[in-house]
């Protein structure tokens, strides 16, 4: 079922769209967001790059897709729009392409319909991406995407918000069946080990967030690709993938905490 008709915000508690959207230097958060931000940035200040190194990977990644010919992305957990957006890079190669966002945090959703206006080949859907039925039956997914046609899936840095792991892997066969073949999905997570001071305390502030998180071992991320057929370089630190010069690197520490892939539904 969508969540449309319950688009509640606290001001009060931080949401990870929101703290996400401070540490990339937006304007769309409140005082619990940027206090949240100040703990986790104390506790690991590479934190902001480790991020814009994500970013960069998700540039490289919908720029790849484009370049291969794809026009439409379903994008889940897009956040609060951010220089570098999935439909600025999109449309830079392939202007005519139509981009669906999927977001639980309402503020996120909102931006991104203000951010729309005007804009008939884009629209946000407020939906928790882990159930696909309610998103791909979703008026704005039905009208713009066409399913018959290869999609571009993405679910960037968001699986690391779910921690039923059976329900995510549920949720992301479900979609692969709904997708046609030469559809990419698009993934990234975050993997640092447990037991290292940062991340206990990165856990330790999100599970005050409406998004608490959780790391698993970088080996569990194959499963979520499940039938998907990897592309070069496969499963690895996302600023490995593809690299381009001046893509932003937060030192040999923590570069490989964020891991990426981009698989292709044979
Ligand atoms: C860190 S941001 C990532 C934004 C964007 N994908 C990127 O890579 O820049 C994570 C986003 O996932 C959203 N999110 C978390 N759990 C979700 C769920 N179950 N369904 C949909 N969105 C979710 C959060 O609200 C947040 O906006």
């Amino acid at each position: 079922m969508a969540i449309e008709t319950v688009p509640e915000i606290d001001p009060q508690r931080p949401s990870a769209a929101r703290v996400y959207d401070y540490y990339l230097g937006g304007t769309h958060h409140f005082a619990a967001d940027r206090q949240a931000a100040a703990i986790a940035l104390a506790a690991m200040p590479e934190l902001p790059t480790v991020l814009r190194m994500g970013r960069a990977f998700l540039r490289r990644a919908v720029a790849a897709a484009a370049r291969d010919g794809l026009d439409q992305f379903l994008d889940l957990g897009a956040g609060i729009p951010a220089a570098g957006s999935v439909p600025e890079v999109a449309r830079a190669i392939r202007p005519d392409c139509r981009i669906v966002s999927v977001d639980l945090d309402p503020v996120a959703v909102v931006h991104t319909r203000r951010v729309a206006e005007g804009d008939g080949g884009s629209a946000a859907v407020l939906a928790d991406l882990t159930d696909a039925d309610a998103v791909l039956g979703a008026p704005a997914v039905r009208a713009l995407l066409d399913l018959d046609r290869p999609v571009c899936l993405l679910a960037v840095a968001v699986a690391h918000f779910i921690p039923d792991t059976e329900r995510l892997g549920r949720a992301l066969e479900r979609y692969r069946d709904a997708l046609a073949p030469g559809s990419h999905l698009v993934l990234t997570h975050a993997c640092a080990d447990r037991s290292r001071p940062h991340a206990r305390a990165l856990l330790r502030i999100y599970n005050h967030t409406t998004s608490p998180m959780i790391l698993r071992e970088c080996d569990e991320l194959r499963a979520f690709f499940g039938d998907w057929r990897l592309v070069e370089p496969g499963i690895v630190p996302a600023g490995d993938w593809r690299p381009e010069s001046g893509d932003p690197d937060p030192g040999p520490a923590v570069r490989d905490e964020i891991i990426a892939g981009v698989a292709v539904k044979t």
